[in-house]
């Protein structure tokens, strides 16, 4: 695999890729969550299952983000772009907390069927928030490099 340690084509490829692998772990993670209201433990387990996958997932893309050099790279081409930039890496923690809350929830092992059912909703919000954020970091990266990169 290439370094990380610069801008390079095949680094923006690579996390654009990511960026798709994320929607089908969303897609999952919601399918674990969708079960009827009162959850078996075989249910429990599964959306803990999904919900750390989606987590370990999501850890190594930002870290991979925040080392990649293409944001930066982005901002060097495009000075006018750092604000956007700080706000898009501002919002990886913010995003992993509100993950890791999640899974603390479906974690308990004697979860109620309204703890079950919010954790649908608050699930729902979560989806939305990453996949503005993996939006608005796609259009930064998009201006950065003029180039259209295919992801509407
Ligand atoms: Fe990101
Ligand atoms: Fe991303």
């Amino acid at each position: 695999m290439a370094s990380l340690d610069r801008a390079d084509p095949v680094i923006m490829g690579h996390i654009l890729a990511q960026h798709r692998e994320l929607h089908d772990l969303l897609v999952a993670a919601r399918a674990a969550l969708a079960v009827p209201p009162a959850p078996d433990r075989a249910n429990v387990l599964g959306a803990r299952r999904a919900l750390c996958g989606l987590s370990d997932y999501l850890r190594r893309h930002f870290s991979q983000e925040e080392c990649g050099g293409y944001l930066e790279e982005s901002i060097s081409r495009m000075p006018r772009l750092s604000p956007a930039v700080k706000v898009v890496l501002s919002e990886h923690p913010v995003l992993l907390g509100e993950l890791d809350r999640l899974i603390a929830t479906v974690a308990a092992a004697d979860i109620s069927p309204l703890a079950w059912q919010q954790a649908g909703r608050d699930f729902e919000c979560f989806a939305d928030h990453l996949t503005a954020h993996e939006r608005n970091e796609n259009a930064v990266v998009q201006e950065g490099y003029n180039e259209d990169l295919g992801l509407d």
